[in-house]
C-alpha cells in the first residue's frame, strides 16, 4: 500500500516509516514538502503522490507554545488537518489522523470513553486539535481518527528522553508529578495496531489508541529508572510546583472501547511496552 505520513519528520512518523515501511510504500512529507496550512500545496502534493492511504501526524506539538500562539495553533492542528482531509476526500485516500487526550477537559474521575463528548479542553492545544478533528469528519466522513497520549519513541523528544538526561547523577532527588494520571504509550505500539488497521479500511470515526494501563508522571518515572538500573530518588510532587502556561490535565485516561467491540487485540501493556523500547534503544 502507497501510504503518505505527513509530520514526517516527527517522532511518530519517523517509528511508522520504520515500521510499516517493511511492508508498504511509506512517504514521509513534512512542512518542506508541504506546508499543511496551505491548501493548495497539500491537493498538489497529494495528486502527484496519489496515496491509498495517508497517516495524518503533522501537528503544533507544543502545548505551552500553542498558548502563546494561539492563530498559529489553529491554523496548524485545525485548518492544516482540514486541509489535509479535504485533499484525501478529492484524491479518494483513505486518513487516518492522529489526534489527543487533550480534546477533553481532563477532569472526568474515570478514563475517556470514545463516546464521551469532546469538550471543556482546558489548553489552546487541546481546543485547536479537537477543531481539527471535526474538520477531518466534516471534509473526509470517512477517516479514522486515533487519539493517543503520553507519547514516547525512539529519538524523542518525551518524557523518557528527559528523565534519562536529567538522572546523570548531579541531582540528589528528582522531583516528578504524581496528581497527573496517563496512559504512557510507545510509538512502537501505535505503530502495531496502525497496522492493523489498515488491513481494515471500513474502520472509521474515533477510537483510542494509547497503551492498556494507567500511571502518574512519578510512576512512569520510577519505571524507567527501574529498568534501566539507575539508582535516581524520585521524589512525588504536586502539578502545582510546576506551573506551565498550559495547564496540564488531570485525568488523561483513555478507554479502549471501541478497540474491543471492534475485535482487535488490545494495546499492550504499558510496563511491557516501556520494557521493550528500552531493550531497543539500548541495543
Ligand atoms: N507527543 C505526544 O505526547 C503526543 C500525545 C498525543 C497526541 N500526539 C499527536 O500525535 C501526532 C504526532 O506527534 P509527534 O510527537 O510525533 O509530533 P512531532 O514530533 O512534533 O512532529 C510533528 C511534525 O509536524 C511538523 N509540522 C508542524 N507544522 C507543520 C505544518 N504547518 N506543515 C507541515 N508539517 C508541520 C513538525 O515540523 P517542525 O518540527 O518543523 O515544527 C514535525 O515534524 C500529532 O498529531 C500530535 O498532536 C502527540
Amino acid at each position: 500500500m502507497r501510504i503518505v505520513v505527513t509530520g514526517g519528520r516527527g517522532m511518530l512518523a519517523r517509528t511508522l516509516l520504520r515500521t510499516l515501511g517493511i511492508r508498504h510504500e511509506v512517504v514521509p512529507v513534512d512542512v518542506q514538502e508541504a506546508d499543511i496550512t496551505d491548501a493548495a500545496g497539500v491537493n498538489e502534493l497529494f495528486a502527484r503522490l496519489r496515496p491509498e492511504t495517508v497517516i495524518h501526524c503533522a501537528a503544533m506539538t507544543q502545548v505551552d507554545d500553542c498558548e502563546a500562539k494561539r492563530d498559529l495553533a489553529f491554523r496548524v492542528n485545525a485548518e492544516g488537518a482540514g486541509n489535509v482531509a479535504a485533499a484525501c476526500e478529492r484524491q479518494q485516500a483513505r486518513l487516518i489522523s492522529i489526534s489527543t487526550d487533550y480534546v477533553f477537559s481532563g477532569k472526568l474521575d474515570r478514563p475517556y470513553r470514545e463516546s464521551d463528548p469532546a469538550e471543556g479542553a482546558q489548553t489552546v492545544y487541546g481546543q485547536s486539535k479537537r477543531a481539527g478533528e471535526l474538520q477531518v469528519l466534516a471534509n473526509c466522513p470517512g477517516a479514522l481518527i486515533c487519539r493517543i497520549s503520553w507519547l514516547y519513541g525512539p529519538g524523542g523528544p518525551s518524557f523518557v528522553h528527559t528523565m534519562l538526561r536529567l538522572a546523570d547523577g548531579s541531582r540528589p532527588l528528582l522531583k516528578v508529578v504524581n496528581d497527573q494520571h496517563g496512559n504512557p504509550t510507545s510509538t512502537l505500539a501505535v505503530a502495531g495496531h496502525l497496522a492493523l488497521l489498515l488491513e481494515r479500511p471500513e474502520i472509521d470515526g474515533i477510537l483510542h489508541l494509547t497503551c492498556e494501563g494507567d500511571a502518574t508522571w512519578y510512576e512512569f518515572a520510577q519505571e524507567i529508572f527501574r529498568l534501566k538500573g539507575i539508582s535516581q530518588a524520585v521524589v512525588p510532587c504536586a502539578t502545582a510546583e510546576f506551573p506551565r502556561p498550559a495547564p496540564r490535565p488531570p485525568n488523561s485516561r483513555l478507554e479502549k472501547a471501541r478497540l474491543r467491540e471492534l475485535g482487535l487485540p488490545p494495546m499492550p501493556d504499558w510496563h511491557a511496552a516501556l520494557k521493550q523500547f528500552l531493550a531497543l534503544s539500548s541495543s
